[in-house]
Formats: structure tokens, C-alpha cells, sequence
């Protein structure tokens, strides 16, 4: 088996999970993102649809790509290095079913395994998905998933170590699906399934974020026909056979979104190249209020302060509202505001315990387990908001901390670079999964730090 594109990372620089961070220096300097983490891993499960290889681009150096390029592996589909860095291509047309034992060992924490059901049914009639991990950040249930499968025609038998599931001989078909909210994985399952199902399947109340348009332009390069109607509404023509792809896989607005974050609360100025105006419109409209200031270019945005801090009043919200993987990092960039801002939550149920490392730190930060107003939403909302109150500016002093989860762990990192003296950061091994090569991008950009773990 060839080695993982993270592993190769990792084994050229020392490795750890405990940051020493001496703060108080602005980060100045330039980054690059590549593909998006959460079109990536998913446009690479779609080459299991295909009856001939697929090439997918800047594909970023990520734990959460070798968990699917492992997983890919494992179920007979050779991965090798393409003609540029960062491409990799995917041949098809050995896949078999996998152990169950190998399934589990090599799906480690991530949640994708649960979008290798759609495309293993089709191919092999039946798949394995062990218990599933990821960030902690609540329940995270799959329910709307093992919904919409078992509306394709798929059975779902759930046993102690996973799920089971199967097509009892015959072919999917196509399917009505409402969502009860426009989740992400759960409209990125239903187009794996749909496209190679036989008939029509409606998708109401669908996901459309930047990533989901890009993994319906690679199905589309695929053979699939996709028509996205208004109101979320996604029409799927099933049809018999896809082939392979080429695509270059839309950037990341995440990452891009904490560089720009870590630029205003370090008081620095950072140019993210690969980071694109359009996807992050919502982004740049709040970073601006609170106080931004960037200038797009051809080949990326430049973020820096624009004068003072200022609050602001931010909802998370699904596409195209203010991401919830947004908050963390721009939180603490808050704690240097001057006034008091509030941040809802409302996608996640536990998506503030980041918080409880910047009180420690210093910051006055205030978090209201049920959010605090009843007012009218951009989707039907369920009982699970928290809010953040930050007054600021508070100075920010070092601590010993605790990485909870991908983005939390970033904005605890920023926090610690913002803060004077020095913090002991711990778990920031996790930081992998969503950020490619990130201490050497800190490196890069100034930041004062030793691994000591
Ligand atoms: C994706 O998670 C991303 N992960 C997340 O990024 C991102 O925060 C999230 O979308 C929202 O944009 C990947 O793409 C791998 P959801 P996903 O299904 O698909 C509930 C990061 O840091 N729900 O849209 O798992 C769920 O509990 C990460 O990069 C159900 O109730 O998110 C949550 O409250 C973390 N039942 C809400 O819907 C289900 O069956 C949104 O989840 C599925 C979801």
C-alpha cells in the first residue's frame, strides 16, 4: 500500500501535539490554501462511481484525505501520485468488498465512511460502515442519512460495531426526500446515490453550499445529469454507468476564513492566496464590520485590521449564511473588540466549548447554553442554538490549554498567538485534519512557537 500524503508530512518536520506558543507578535506573511477539505474527501468517494479513473486536483495534505484514500484502498481502488503536485488518481476497477477489521482500522475518526453507502451499494450490493467519529461537537447523528438510503430501496440493519446495509439483489431506485434541515453530508449522500439509481430522485430542503455546486459539477463530468431547481430543490435523472473525472477541487473557505481571523485578532496582516471573493461573500461583509480590511486579488485576499476592532452580532447559519466552522477563529479575534458582540449558534448543539480556553486566557466571554431570541430563521430550527456574548477588548494572557475539536483547536492557537507570554497548547495533532501543513504556515508567518510534545 503507498504511503498517505499526510504521513509524508509528518515525517519531514518534527512531529507533536503539544505547542509551546510564546504571543503577543502580529502574523504577517503569506499562505496558500488548496482544495476544500469538505469537497476533497467527498469528490474522492465519487470515484467509486466511476467505471474508469478519476483525477481530482489540489488535493490538500490531510489526516481526513488518507482516512478516505485508506478506506479507498481497502476496497480496491488504486491510488497513485497524478501529473502535478497535489493530484492524485483513483482507479476503480478492481473494487471489492473489504474485512470488516480493515474497514475499522483504517476509518480512524472521521464521519465520511457514512457517504461510502450510496456508491458501495451500487457497486457491490452491500457495504460495512463502522461506528462513525469526527469532531467533537455535539451528537452529530446520522439519522437523515440511513433515512434517505433506506428510501432508495436499501436495507439498514445497525449492529454493535456499525452499520450493515444492503440491496438484497436489486438495483436502488430513485426516491422523494425531504430533509428535515439542509444538512451537508446528508444532501451529499443522497447525490452519491441518486446519480446511479434507477429513475428520478427530488431532493427538497438540500444543502447548497460551494462545495456541494463542485461535487455536482464533478458528478456532472462523471455522466450524471443534476438540475438544481430554486428553493433547494435538487433534481437527480439516475442513469446506468458513470465514467472517471478530472477536476480541480474549489478551494478552502475554511482554512482561508481562519487565516483571515488569526490576521485581525493578532493585529497582523496575512495574504491568503487560492482564497476567491465569491464563496466568501458572507465572510468578508462580517469581517469588514467587525473592523477588517481586505483586498482581493487575482490570486487571493489580502486581511489585515482596519483601525480599531469593532462588534459585531453574528448568526451561523447553512449556506448562504455565516458558516459555522467561521466562528471559532473570529471569536477570539472579538476578545480585541471593542463593545460587546453576540455569536449564535445554531447548526451544531456543542460548538462553544472552545470558549472555556479564552475565559481562562482572559477573555469575558459568556455562553448561554439556549441561545437568547426566538426569532424567525432562514430554516425551521431545532432546539439546540447556544450564544456567545465577548465583551471586549480584554488582554489575553498565556494559559495551559486543550485542543476539543478542528476548529476550536485553531482558534485556540490564534488565541494563544494573541496572548502575552506564554501558553501550552496540547492536542494540536487534530489541527491535521482540516489545516495542511500548519505549523509550517505559522512558521511562515512570524509565529514565535516550539513543539515540546
Ligand atoms: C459538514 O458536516 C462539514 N464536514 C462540517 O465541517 C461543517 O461544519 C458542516 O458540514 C456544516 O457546514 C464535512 O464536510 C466533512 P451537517 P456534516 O450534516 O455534513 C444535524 C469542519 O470543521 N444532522 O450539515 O456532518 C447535525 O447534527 C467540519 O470542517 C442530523 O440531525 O454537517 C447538525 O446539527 C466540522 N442528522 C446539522 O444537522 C443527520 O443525519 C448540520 O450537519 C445529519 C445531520
Amino acid at each position: 500500500m503507498t504511503t498517505p500524503l499526510h504521513e509524508t508530512t509528518l515525517a519531514s518536520k518534527p512531529s507533536g501535539d503539544v505547542l509551546a506558543i510564546r504571543g503577543g507578535r502580529p502574523l504577517h506573511g503569506r499562505v496558500d490554501v488548496k482544495g476544500a477539505k469538505n469537497l476533497a474527501t467527498k469528490a474522492m468517494v465519487a470515484t467509486l462511481l466511476g467505471e474508469t479513473a478519476s483525477t481530482l486536483r489540489d488535493v490538500p495534505d490531510l489526516s481526513d484525505v488518507a482516512v478516505v484514500r485508506s478506506l479507498l484502498e481497502v476496497h480496491g481502488v488504486r491510488v497513485t501520485e497524478g501529473d502535478e503536485p497535489g493530484a492524485l488518481i483513483f482507479d476503480p476497477s478492481e473494487v471489492e468488498s473489504a474485512h470488516f477489521e480493515e474497514i475499522d482500522a483504517h476509518a480512524g475518526a472521521s464521519r465520511i465512511p457514512i457517504l461510502f453507502c450510496g456508491p458501495l451499494l451500487h457497486r457491490l450490493g452491500q457495504a460495512f460502515i463502522p461506528d462513525l467519529g469526527g469532531c467533537r461537537i455535539g451528537d452529530r447523528p446520522i439519522d437523515f442519512h440511513l433515512d434517505a438510503l433506506r428510501k432508495f430501496g436499501a436495507t439498514v440493519e445497525k449492529l454493535p460495531s456499525g452499520i450493515r446495509l444492503s440491496t438484497g439483489g436489486s438495483r436502488l431506485h430513485g426516491a422523494n426526500i425531504h430533509l428535515p434541515y439542509p444538512s451537508v453530508g446528508a444532501t451529499e449522500q443522497v447525490l452519491l446515490t441518486a446519480v446511479r439509481a434507477e429513475g428520478t430522485t427530488e431532493l427538497r430542503n438540500a444543502a447548497i453550499e460551494p462545495e456541494i455546486m463542485d461535487l455536482i459539477a464533478v458528478l456532472q463530468k462523471m455522466g450524471a445529469i443534476i438540475s438544481y431547481e430554486p428553493n433547494r430543490v435538487i433534481l437527480i435523472e439516475g442513469v446506468e454507468k458513470l465514467r472517471g473525472y478530472d477536476h480541480r477541487s474549489i478551494f478552502d473557505r475554511n482554512e482561508a476564513a481562519s487565516w483571515a481571523s488569526a490576521a485581525l485578532a493578532t493585529d497582523g496582516e496575512i495574504f491568503v492566496g487560492g482564497a476567491k471573493q465569491q464563496e466568501m461573500l458572507t465572510f468578508l461583509n462580517v469581517f469588514r464590520k467587525a473592523g477588517g480590511w481586505f483586498d482581493v486579488r487575482e490570486d487571493g485576499i489580502l486581511f489585515r485590521r482596519d483601525g480599531e476592532l469593532k462588534p459585531v452580532i453574528v448568526e451561523t447559519d447553512v449556506h448562504p449564511g455565516f458558516m459555522t466552522d467561521w466562528q471559532q477563529p473570529l471569536v477570539v479575534a472579538l476578545t480585541q473588540a471593542r463593545g460587546r458582540s453576540v455569536v449564535h449558534e445554531t447548526v451544531y448543539e456543542n460548538r462553544m466549548g472552545f470558549t472555556g480556553a479564552l475565559i481562562k486566557m482572559g477573555a469575558d466571554i459568556v455562553v448561554h447554553p439556549h441561545g437568547l431570541q426566538d426569532g424567525p430563521r432562514r430554516v425551521a430550527r431545532r432546539d439546540l442554538e447556544q450564544a456567545a456574548v465577548i465583551t471586549g477588548p480584554t488582554p489575553l494572557h498565556g494559559a495551559d490549554i486543550v485542543v476539543p475539536d478542528l476548529r476550536g483547536g485553531y482558534s485556540h492557537v490564534i488565541a494563544a498567538l494573541t496572548a502575552t507570554g506564554e501558553s501550552r497548547v496540547s492536542g494540536v495533532d487534530i489541527l491535521s485534519r482540516g489545516y495542511e501543513k500548519f505549523l509550517d504556515k505559522l512558521t511562515a508567518l512570524g509565529a514565535d512557537f516550539d513543539v515540546i510534545g
